[in-house]
C-alpha cells in the first residue's frame, strides 16, 4: 500500500471510494456541498434526513451516485467541530477504511481530514490501521488493503510521517496477531534483525550462553520451562549527537504465558500470545522514531521467553538471582513478566539513560483498575510521566496514573529471598508489581506502563479488527520526534 497526495480533481477523476469526512456541521464544509451539487442534492437530502449520521466513526457507504465518478462514496461522520481531535481522525479514517476493505480496491481518495499536524498523522495512520485484520491465516481474508490511499489536502510532510507510524503500528499488531508457535524468543529476534538492517539500527541478540554469561537469572529462571531458548535484543537508533544519553524503552516479550505452575485456565490462556506486545510496542517505535529521524538516542531492550512447564521449570519457593545480584523469591510463576524485566531494566539502566520507559502487559489487575481502554502508568519521577501523559492525549490514546506510595513497598519484602515477586493478596496488583520493577531501574527517571487491557481487543471496534492494536507506538513515534 502507499499513501500520496491527490493531485487530481477530487470529485471528478475516478476512484474506487472517496471517503468523506462530514462533520455534524455539514452545511458549512465546502467538499460536502460540492459533492451535494455533484449529486444534484443527494447529500443533503440524505443528511437532513437522519439517514446519514455525522457521529464520530458512523459510516455510509453509497453505490456509484450519479454525478461522482468514484464507485463508491463514504461518508464517515466526524462530529462536532469540538470533536476534531487525533482521536476522532484516526477512528473515522480507520472505520471508513474497515467499512469498504472486505474487498481489494486500487485507489481510495479521502477528502476532509485536514488539521493540526498531529491530527493530519493520526488520520493517515488511522486509515492504514483500519484495513489490516487478524486474518494471518485465512485463505478467505476478511480485510484487503487498497493499493493507493489519495490524501487531499493533507500537508505531504503528514502523509509520509503518518505512513511510517501507521507501517509501525501495523507491524506491532502483526507481531501480537502472530501465533505463538509461529512467533517465539528466536523468531521475534529474528524480526528485530529485520527491522535492525532495514533502517540501520545497531542490533545485538543475546541467546542463552550469553544470558548465563551475564548472570540474567531472573530472565533465565522464567525461560527454563521451555524448550524454546530466550532472546534479549538490544537495538539502538541514535538521531542525537553520542554525547546525548540515551532514552531507553524496555519491552515485556513474553511470546506466550501459560502461567507456569501457577498455571492458567484456558479461558485466560487463549490469548496469552499477546504478552509478547511490550517488546512489540517497543519495535514499532524503534522504526517508526527511525523513520522519522527523531532526533534523540534511543536504546531498546527487549526480553523474550515464553512461560511454559515441563520437569525444568522454576517453581514456587524457587529463589532466583537477577542480574543486579537481588534475590527473588518465587510465589507464583504467573507473576513472570516483572521477572523478565527486572533484567531488561538491569540491562537498560547499564547505558545510563536520561530516562526509561518499560511496556508490558503486565496485570490482570491494571485492567481491573482501568478496564480495557486504558493503559496505566507508574513512575518514580512524575514529570516524566506527565510527558507522557499529554502526548497521548494529544495523539488519542488513552494512559492513566496509579499512584506509587512506598508502603506498597512493604508487601513485595522477601522472607528467604532480599524481595518476592507477588504482593499480599490481589489488591493493588498493578501498583505491587510496578514497585517490584522499581528495584530495578536504580535512581534513573522511570515510568512503567501496563498495556495489558489496551493491547489486545477481544472484540472488534468499528475503527479496527480485533486481535493486536498497536496501542502506543503512535504516542511514543509523536513523543520522541516532536522535539
Ligand atoms: N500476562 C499476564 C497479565 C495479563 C492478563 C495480560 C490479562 C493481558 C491480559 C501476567 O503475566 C500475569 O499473569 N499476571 C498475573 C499476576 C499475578 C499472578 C500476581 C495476574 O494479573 O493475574
Ligand atoms: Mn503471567
Ligand atoms: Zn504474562
Amino acid at each position: 500500500m502507499q499513501c500520496v497526495l491527490s493531485l487530481s480533481n477530487w470529485l471528478g477523476s475516478p476512484c474506487d471510494a472517496i471517503v468523506l469526512a462530514t462533520p455534524e456541521n455539514w452545511r458549512t464544509a465546502t467538499h460536502i456541498t460540492e459533492a451535494d451539487q455533484a449529486t444534484g442534492g443527494l447529500l443533503s437530502r440524505l443528511l437532513e434526513s437522519g439517514e446519514i449520521s455525522t457521529k464520530p466513526c458512523k459510516t455510509t457507504v453509497l453505490q456509484s451516485p450519479a454525478g461522482i465518478s468514484a464507485k463508491q462514496v463514504v461518508l464517515v461522520g466526524i462530529g462536532a467541530p469540538s470533536d476534531w481531535k487525533a482521536i476522532t481522525a484516526n477512528r473515522s479514517a480507520g472505520a471508513a477504511l474497515k467499512a469498504i476493505s472486505s474487498k481489494s480496491r486500487e485507489i481510495v481518495r479521502l477528502v476532509g481530514f485536514t488539521g493540526a499536524g498531529e491530527i493530519e498523522r493520526a488520520a493517515v495512520a488511522g486509515a492504514m490501521a483500519g484495513c489490516v485484520g487478524q486474518d494471518l491465516f485465512r485463505k478467505e481474508k476478511s480485510l484487503f488493503q487498497p493499493e493507493t490511499l489519495e490524501w487531499h489536502g493533507l500537508q505531504e510532510e503528514n502523509i509520509r510521517k503518518g505512513f511510517a507510524i501507521g507501517e509501525s503500528v501495523n507491524l506491532t499488531r502483526k507481531l501480537v496477531n502472530l501465533p505463538p508457535n509461529y512467533l517465539y524468543p528466536e523468531s521475534f529476534a529474528e524480526a528485530a534483525q529485520s527491522v535492525a538492517q532495514q533502517y540501520q539500527l545497531s542490533i545485538e541478540i543475546w541467546d542463552k550462553a550469553k544470558l548465563e554469561s551475564e548472570r540474567c537469572g531472573s530472565l533465565l529462571g522464567v525461560a527454563r520451562g521451555s524448550v524454546k531458548e530466550p532472546r534479549l535484543v538490544i537495538l539502538q537508533y541514535r538521531g542525537a549527537e553520542p554525547s546525548v544519553a540515551p532514552i531507553a524503552l524496555v519491552g515485556k516479550g513474553v511470546t506466550f504465558d501459560s502461567g507456569g505452575y501457577s498455571i492458567k485456565p484456558t479461558d485466560g490462556m487463549l490469548t496469552m500470545k499477546c504478552d509478547m506486545a511490550g517488546a512489540a510496542t517497543v519495535l514499532g517505535i524503534m522504526q517508526a522514531a527511525a523513520r522519522l529521524q527523531a532526533r534523540c538516542n534511543l536504546v531498546a531492550v527487549m526480553g523474550l521467553v515464553e512461560n511454559l512447564v515441563s520437569g525444568d521449570a522454576f517453581k514456587l519457593g524457587d529463589v532466583l538471582t537477577a542480574r543486579s545480584g537481588k534475590t527473588i523469591e518465587i510465589h507464583n510463576t504467573d507473576a513472570e513478566g516483572r521477572l523478565v524485566l527486572a533484567d531488561c531494566l538491569d540491562v537498560a539502566a547499564g547505558f545510563s539513560p536520561s530516562k526509561i520507559v518499560d511496556f508490558a502487559t503486565l496485570t490482570g489487575a491494571c485492567c481491573v483498575a482501568l478496564g480495557n481502554d486504558i493503559s496505566g502508568l507508574m513512575t518514580n519521577a512524575v514529570e516524566w510521566q506527565t510527558e507522557i501523559q499529554s502526548a497521548a492525549d494529544r495523539c488519542g490514546e488513552f494512559v492513566w496514573p496509579l499512584p506509587m506510595h512506598s508502603f506498597f513497598s512493604e508487601q513485595i519484602a522477601g522472607k528467604v529471598a532480599d524481595i518476592k515477586n507477588v504482593g499480599e493478596g490481589r489488591w493493588g496488583g498493578a501498583i505491587t508489581a510496578a514497585k517490584f520493577l522499581e528495584e530495578f531501574v536504580q535512581q534513573i527517571p522511570w515510568t512503567h506502563i501496563d498495556i495489558a487491557g489496551p493491547a489486545f481487543l477481544d472484540s472488534p471496534k468499528a475503527w479496527c479488527d480485533a486481535g493486536g492494536s498497536g496501542t502506543l507506538v503512535r504516542t511514543f513515534a509523536e513523543l520522541l520526534s516532536s522535539s
